[in-house]
């Protein structure tokens, strides 16, 4: 076969090949094949060096000519596949399972809170509210704890207030603000606006200024109630948290209540329930009779009225019924914890 004839069947094969191609994978490797750096069409230049140089001119001349009739062909047929391609669109396996949106969830306390407003609710209580930034007469004062108290140390509260206000006056020592320390500021705010009987509980978020541990945490959430009303005792108010704790936690839960001081209640106790999990007692918070100078510091008759108080901590209801032993759980925003509930 002449040069001339060679040439002519590498290029009817480049074409008749092409037909062939249907893809981006058949594409390149035709583009290797026939157009590449040693590919059959690239490699019609060595036929140069076989015949005497008067011919060259035009055997080169030819081999351009095939070599640009190959690559249009290529680049033609490239559209062509380019615009099939995009014309059908990506092939999609209806039969696949649909991605799951990742639904989020409201955090374990929200939940526990709810529970607990709900079962009270059941109970006859309300629910109350009222502020985290609190002045010293609703967080101390009318609770009946004085100056002199170590509850009031700058050092276990989050004051807020530098001493002058923005006048430069010193405010009243009353008036200085601080985050609350408990919600039992609430059961003042609602005595002052409600009269007996009351009936309530306060959900709400405290902040003191303590070390993390697997019980502590330097901002957690109380669960406050307030009972007041003629002939109210203290066996009311043990029935009530031990119809709760059995309610709540199940019917077989321990529950004990050790002698306590608060200067807001006379006589004051702690509440304990059992913690299987850790095998001892979990102190859910303080409770008591309301002190008389709380109440007049309401503007209620002791002598007419009486009141019992308690103030538990939520995030210990919750580990005590979700079987939680460290408390920091609770912030951590790990979602493999967070998802469980
Ligand atoms: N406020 C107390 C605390 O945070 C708990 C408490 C004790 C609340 C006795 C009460 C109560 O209502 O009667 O430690």
């Amino acid at each position: 076969m002449n040069t001339i004839d060679q040439i002519d069947s590498i290029i009817t094969s480049a074409l008749s090949d092409l037909e062939s191609v249907h893809d981006a994978d058949g594409l390149e490797q035709y583009r290797i094949k026939y157009l590449g750096t040693k590919g059959a069409v690239k490699n019609l230049t060595t036929l140069l060096a076989q015949v005497p140089r008067e011919h060259k001119p035009a055997l080169g001349q030819k081999i351009n000519t095939a070599k640009a009739q190959v690559t249009a062909a290529f680049e033609a047929r490239k559209v062509v596949l380019g615009s099939q391609v995009s014309a059908t669109g990506p092939l999609e396996d209806v039969t696949l399972p649909g991605a799951q949106p990742q639904l989020g969830n409201r955090h374990i306390l929200m939940k526990v809170a709810d529970e607990l407003t709900d079962l009270f609710a059941r109970m006859g209580f309300t629910v109350a509210q009222g502020p985290e930034l609190e002045d010293e007469f609703h967080n101390f004062i009318a609770l009946n704890i004085p100056p002199s108290h170590p509850a009031r140390d700058p050092l276990d509260n989050f004051y807020i207030t530098s001493g002058v206000d923005h006048q430069g006056q010193q405010p009243a020592q009353e008036q200085q603000l601080l985050l609350r320390t408990q919600t039992s500021t609430v059961q003042i705010r609602v005595m002052q606006s409600q009269k007996p009987p009351i009936r309530v509980v306060i959900p709400g978020r405290v902040y003191r200024p303590d070390t993390h541990d697997d019980t502590h945490l330097s901002q957690f959430h109380q669960l406050e109630a307030l009972v007041v009303d003629q002939n109210v005792t203290m066996v009311d108010l043990k029935s009530t948290v031990l119809q709760f704790v059995k309610a709540y936690f199940g019917a077989q839960t321990q529950v004990r209540f050790r002698p306590s001081f608060f200067p807001f209640t006379e006589p004051s106790a702690e509440c304990d329930v059992w913690f299987p999990e850790k095998q001892q007692w979990i102190e859910l918070g303080g409770c008591g009779m309301v002190h008389p100078n709380v109440l007049q510091a309401c503007g209620i008759d002791p002598q007419v009225y009486t009141g019992w108080a308690f103030g538990f901590g939520i995030e210990r209801i919750a580990m005590r019924k979700y079987g939680i032993n460290n408390i920091r759980l609770f912030v951590e925003n790990d979602v493999r914890f967070l998802r469980q509930f």
